[in-house]
């Protein structure tokens, strides 16, 4: 996989999202919930692969700009936006071939509630992608204040993204747990990030530009353990691949 030039770490993790989940997976999916789905960084390439998909997000910032995305890529009519909380969706049971919700699920208290919500809408055996974030790794990142990454760590407090949105990060045995006692069969966890954050402060690690040749070998690192289940617990994302069970 080849780098563009001037990239950051971020591009190149969407870059290693988009190769871990094969898009080829999502041709036969009819229609997609993007639950949480923001402004839509996934619902667009999935609506270009052939399927139809819902995006529901509590933020009319972030819908604003996915409608006009829609309208820039010419989607219309295969993608649709609803303003709505994961944790209540407005849709009847079995609603939808495939449910997906990336980087969503650590930002809501009420991790229990919104994975039954998502399993509810989906159809029985139908697949449910879904990350949650890995609190072994998001409390080694915090080291420098040792005290604070304690209480994380165990769980007694939770880090607040840019000082605003609480973090609920699972371990990934809670991970797995959440998933298997609400619903979902899980196929196999991946790890995403197993090189982040320990190694760079996260300010450099979104911002900086680093050389296309140091984010290669990063990538191949990435891909040489993001399905080892012992490398799991070096994962800042989990990236769970389940299926409703009947
Ligand atoms: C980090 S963004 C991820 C967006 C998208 N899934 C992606 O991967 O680019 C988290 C999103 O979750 C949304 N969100 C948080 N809690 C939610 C809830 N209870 N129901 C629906 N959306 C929620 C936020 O508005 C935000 O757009």
């Amino acid at each position: 996989m080849m780098l563009s030039p001037n990239c950051s770490i971020s591009v190149c993790m969407t870059r290693l999202h988009g190769g871990i989940l094969s898009l080829t997976f999502l041709r036969v999916q009819k229609q997609v919930l993007d639950a949480a789905g923001g402004t839509g960084k996934w619902t667009m390439p999935i609506a270009k692969c052939g399927p139809k998909v819902v995006l529901v997000d509590v933020s009319d910032g972030m819908l604003e700009v996915t409608r006009r995305k829609i309208i820039q890529q010419n989607l219309q009519g295969r993608v649709t936006i609803q303003n709505g909380d994961i944790r209540k969706l407005d849709f009847p049971d079995e609603t939808f071939d495939m449910v997906f919700c990336d980087h969503a699920l650590c930002f809501i208290r009420e991790q229990k509630e919104a994975i039954r919500e998502l399993v509810r809408v989906l159809k029985t055996n139908n697949p449910l992608i879904i990350s949650g974030q890995n609190r072994y790794v998001l409390s080694l990142s915090l080291i420098q204040d040792t005290d604070f990454a304690f209480t994380v760590l165990s769980n007694e407090a939770q880090f607040s993204m840019r000082g605003l949105l609480k973090v609920y990060a699972l371990s990934p045995d809670e991970f797995r747990l959440l998933l298997e006692e609400n619903g979902v069969k899980i196929e196999k966890t991946i790890g995403k990030g197993v090189t982040m954050p320990l190694t760079m402060p996260a300010e450099e690690f979104y911002t900086k530009d680093y050389k296309p040749e140091f984010l290669e070998k990063v990538l191949k690192i990435e891909f040489a353990l993001c399905d080892k289940p012992d490398a799991l617990a070096l994962a800042g994302h989990l990236q769970a691949v389940g299926y409703k069970r009947a």
